[in-house]
């Protein structure tokens, strides 16, 4: 991007951000509450996590109670068909709030908005909803409450004028001890049946020491463990002027001092190499886990799917994980029922899932999404049938995780205290990202302590050591 274009935004972005703060106190009378609902990926959490600090640093205050809030915000996600519909119940529920709250803005912006016939459905069919952006222009949200409330018509920006992202922006962190670090945005690689390439745009990777400079103040601010962030984190650095790739992100980030721990997802296999996997092994605050989906098994299904490897290419990758990083587990997301998916195919997926023994799965229906070119191909297989292949995938997945569980009894693990259940044990995951749960002082949230596994149920279960 231009450096005349970035100070032109800043410079309109703070602009705006102080005139609505004059404003909003004339309005409300007092500080006005803000609420933003979240759909969808970490990805979206974390942009939410920057809209609310937008809007705290704009005057507002921020609240999970979206039926008191003088803002509602809907941060939408369109990846699958569900999402859409939860999101559209949600907004209609405004409706009746809106009425009874005067002076009430409802906003939605993200990956659903993004696209020209949610614009129109809303425009059209929502006459409640003042403000809808996309995935790009978060840093003009100040403009457009401030043009609302001073009268004007209601604002449509889906533009893709703006492809960059903006550093230094305010930030409102939903955790204390776990937070999101965004290393790179959008998509380059076109999985047939995805939308994200279509509505968060190209591949953009940030320059290593605004990241840098990310993870050492949350470090500094006390935080345990960083998540870094993109769709495809394995191919950080592709057109950036400096020469780095993830691996060498990775080693920069292990390298700042201080007791923490180091996740990342989603990474592409085909995009997954040896020195990766190396540097993995050696940072002895990266995580001993991938996030590694294969989405199908059969080598068909993952052409068609533009997935760009195969499944020997697959369980070669998963061999060298294990051989090179001790301890190391896996997780995956898989797509049941691509279009022209057949129950031979599926077997080939089944396939997969037993030789690898994921620690856990993430599995999806196909969800046909408008735009896209898994759209227009011929998907002659039922519902109810893919619904069946479903079903029998969770009951394998369930038979090995048991096993996997199992494994654990009578091994002992360094976790990080990270949460006090209902039950008012407390939880806390392995360096490979697998959850134990035990009893313990809720002081000890937010330290490292070490736990032998003694039984599981639906989790695994341990006694501090
Ligand atoms: N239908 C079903 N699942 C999908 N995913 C992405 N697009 C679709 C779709 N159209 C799944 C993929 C991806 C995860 C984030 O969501 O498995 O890895
Ligand atoms: Fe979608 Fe494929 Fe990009 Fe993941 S890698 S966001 S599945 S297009």
């Amino acid at each position: 991007m231009q450096t005349n274009e970035y100070k032109d935004i800043m410079l309109s972005f703070e602009e705006y951000t102080s005139k609505l703060s004059v404003i909003l106190p004339k309005i409300y009378g007092r500080k006005p509450l803000a609420c933003v609902n979240t759909f969808g990926c970490q990805q979206n959490v974390s942009d939410s996590e920057k809209i609310k600090g937008i809007l705290e640093n704009a005057g507002y205050e921020i609240t999970e109670d979206d039926e008191n809030a003088d803002f509602v915000l809907f941060n939408t996600c369109a990846v699958r068909e569900h999402a859409e519909d939860r999101v559209f119940g949600n907004i209609g529920r405004m409706k009746a709030l809106k009425k009874q709250r005067e002076g009430m803005l409802v906003a939605v912006c993200g990956c659903m908005a993004q696209q020209q016939r949610i614009c129109d459905r809303v425009k059209n069919s929502y006459p409640y909803v003042d403000i809808l952006f996309g995935t790009r222009h978060a840093h003009k949200l100040p403009e457009y409450i401030y043009k609302r409330l001073t009268g004007s018509t209601r604002i449509f920006d889906i533009s893709e004028d703006f492809s960059g992202f903006l550093e230094g922006m305010p930030i409102h962190r939903d955790g204390k001890l776990k937070g999101w670090l965004p290393i790179m945005y959008g998509c380059d690689n076109f999985c047939t049946y995805c939308i994200v390439p279509h509505v968060r745009g190209r591949e953009r990777s940030r320059n290593s020491c605004e990241i840098i400079r990310e993870a050492e103040s949350m470090v500094a601010a006390g935080f345990k463990e960083i998540m870094l962030l993109g769709q495809n984190v394995n191919s950080y650095g592709k057109g950036l002027s400096e020469d780095i790739n993830f691996a060498g992100l990775l080693e920069k980030i292990n390298a700042i001092p201080g007791d923490f721990r180091i996740r990342f997802m989603t990474s592409h296999p085909k995009d997954c190499t040896i020195e990766l996997l190396d540097t993995i092994a050696r940072c002895e605050k990266v995580e001993t886990h991938l996030h590694l989906p294969f989405q199908s098994g059969s080598d068909r299904v993952l052409k068609a799917m533009n997935r760009k490897y195969d499944s020997a290419g697959y369980l070669n990758l998963i061999k060298e994980a294990k051989k090179r990083i001790p301890g190391v587990s896996f997780t995956s997301d898989i797509i049941v029922g691509f279009p022209g998916e057949t129950y031979e195919d599926f077997k080939e997926t089944l396939r997969i899932v037993k030789e690898v023994k994921f620690q856990a799965l993430f599995t999806f229906i196909y969800s046909k999404r408008y735009g896209t070119p898994a759209a227009t191909m011929e998907d002659p297989v039922t519902r109810a049938e893919k619904g069946k292949w479903f079903s029998e995938l969770l009951q394998v997945q369930e038979e090995i995780s048991k096993r996997n569980y199992a494994s654990y009894v009578g091994t002992t693990h360094r976790v990080l205290c990270d949460e006090v259940k209902e039950n008012g044990k407390l939880t806390g995951k392995t360096l490979s990202a697998v959850e134990i749960e035990f009893e313990g002082d809720p002081a000890l949230l937010g330290q490292f302590v070490d736990v032998r596994v003694d039984r599981f149920s639906n989790i695994l279960e341990g006694t501090k050591l």
